[in-house]
């Protein structure tokens, strides 16, 4: 070959190579510059969140009523990790200015928080409303506003009053929905000129699992295999509960929008817990159960609120047990439209299928939880990274699955993260210095957040993200040994303390702001 040809070939040679690495290069530029381009929404809301039994304490000041946690932390204190219970909390009914305090130094524009209904109507509607209750959500909600925090307020989060417990069994009966519409009218009337976000229950869907399935959570009812009460009946009670909570809620949605929505102008959802179900196989059976998983938990509550039915997968299963809605219920559902749905979302599992397959007994696999078992592992490979908390697995991947699942599902209804965090379990050996240089917490928040951006460049329909929570608080069975703040609370003198994550939250925020207007 004569030099020349040589030449013309190293050229050509050298064109085609460039043309693979420069396409693999510009197209690895332009997924770069997408993903640095992205922004949220000036819109968008950057918030944390907590709950009334969590955080307020204050049980028996000023008027409050006794509700179902109260009774429940004083009669068996065995049944929490450290015998403790919210009667302190972390105070925030007295020290809430010094917590809008830190909110703002976080740079926040948004505080989900949850009303105590003891505290407004100690008795239900059995007795008379408590105004001191409502003169502390008008400090509450001015103080907030004053410093461009925008209230984004539950209406129930887990507790009520013990009255309703004691006359008709709580959710338990239909009387709870009259009850439930009674309290949220007043918070309509006393708190809607100012509160524009408004979701009516907090997760249904897990509390009930707990309450009346697995009865760990009051009123303790269960029955065996599932747990150990000393009443209920886990294979009909959580339906029936269940049942209550969505018409109360769908009744709480059409008093808004036919008696407050237009003057106040608001908008109004639902909270469910959800968790990403992996298949463990690509078999049809394992992806069945990831689904019917998904339908025994969070489309339990979705797909009446949003459809006016029960997943097929549970009613197949379930038959009588499920109860029915009548056609005007289902008018009713179809009606009374939430604007948005809440998601609190922490975890992933691997589901394997337990209705075709043989199956170890275990969490999920039973016919009330739709035959789909939940595993952390598939052999030595876990579902994401565990931790010391046995449900939380870091799996942030799960995340951006779980939000395109529901935007399909949902016609991309809008959607606001309602909770999202990480728990730090608090051994015996665990420092405070430990607690404040909360690295896997900020690992957590970064992936999810992350995740969160890729669901949205998906095209979910997300509209906020409320990180859960502000403060170390009473995480329930835990007591105050496991710990969601991005600010430590000591446990006597509650004093405050920003952890590592605090400052991390401040500048994904701050610079996240910054982003709309570059
Ligand atoms: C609940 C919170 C709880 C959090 C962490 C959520 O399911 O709504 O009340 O503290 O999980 O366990």
């Amino acid at each position: 070959m004569g030099n020349l040809a040589i030449f013309v070939l190293i050229i050509l040679l050298q064109s085609l190579m460039c043309n693979v690495y420069c396409s693999c290069l510009n197209q690895s530029l332009s997924e770069n510059i997408l993903e640095d381009s992205f922004s949220f929404p000036s819109d968008f809301l950057f918030g944390t969140a907590s709950s009334a039994y969590q955080y307020e304490g204050a049980f028996l000041t000023e008027g409050k009523g006794l509700n179902n946690w109260d009774i429940f932390t004083h009669e068996y204190p065995g049944k929490i990790r450290d015998e403790n219970n919210g009667d302190m909390a972390v105070d925030q009914y007295h020290r809430f200015m010094e917590d809008i305090q830190l909110m703002t130094s976080l740079g926040v524009n948004s505080y989900r928080f949850s009303i105590s209904w003891s505290r407004v109507l100690p008795r239900g509607r059995f007795g008379s409303i408590n105004y001191s209750g409502i003169t502390y959500y008008n400090r509450l909600i001015d103080a907030l506003i004053s410093r461009g925090i925008k209230p984004f307020v539950t209406l129930n989060h887990l507790d009520y009053p013990q009255e309703l417990e004691y006359r008709f069994q709580s959710w338990l009966s239909p009387e709870m929905q009259k009850d439930f519409l009674y309290l949220t009218n007043i918070c309509f009337k006393h708190f809607g000129d100012r509160v524009k976000l408004w979701t009516t229950l907090n997760e249904p869907n897990n509390q009930i699992i707990l309450s009346h399935l697995k009865g760990t959570f009051p009123p303790s009812r269960c029955s065996l295999p599932y747990g150990n009460c000393s009443q209920g009946n886990s294979e009909t009670e959580p339906f029936i509960a269940a049942h209550n909570a969505i018409l109360a809620h769908a009744k709480a949605v059409q008093l808004y929008r036919t008696k407050y929505k237009e003057e106040q102008k608001g908008i109004i959802g639902i909270v469910v817990q959800t968790s990403w179900f992996e298949p463990i196989s690509d078999s049809t059976a394992d992806k069945a159960a990831a689904e019917r998983a998904q339908a025994f938990y969070s489309n339990w509550i979705l797909d009446p609120v949003i459809y006016g039915k029960y997943p097929k997968e549970m009613v197949n299963i379930l038959g009588s047990a499920l109860p029915r809605f009548s056609k005007k219920e289902v008018e009713y559902l179809k009606e009374s439209q939430s604007d948005f749905v809440g998601i609190n979302h922490y975890t992933s599992y691997f589901i394997q299928d337990c209705l075709l397959s043989s199956c170890n007994i275990g969490f999920g696999a039973s016919k009330v939880e739709g035959y789909a078992l939940k595993l952390d592992r598939k052999g030595n490979l876990t579902i994401g990274e565990l931790t010391d908390v046995n449900w939380q697995h870091i799996h942030p991947e799960g995340f951006r699955k779980m939000l395109n699942y529901l935007k399909d599902r949902y016609h991309n209804i809008p959607m606001f993260i309602t909770e999202n965090g990480f728990g730090d379990l608090q051994k015996p050996e665990t420092t405070v210095k430990e607690l404040l240089n909360d690295a896997k917490r900020i690992q957590y928040m970064s992936g999810y957040l992350d995740a969160l951006q890729s669901a949205m460049r998906d095209g979910a329909n997300v509209k906020g993200y409320f990180a859960w929570s502000l403060l170390d608080n009473f995480e329930w069975l835990y007591g105050y040994k496991l710990r969601f703040g991005l600010y430590h609370v000591d446990p006597v003198t509650l004093k405050r303390t920003p952890k590592r994550s605090a400052s991390w939250y401040r500048n994904y925020i701050g610079e996240n702001i910054r982003r709309r207007y570059d």
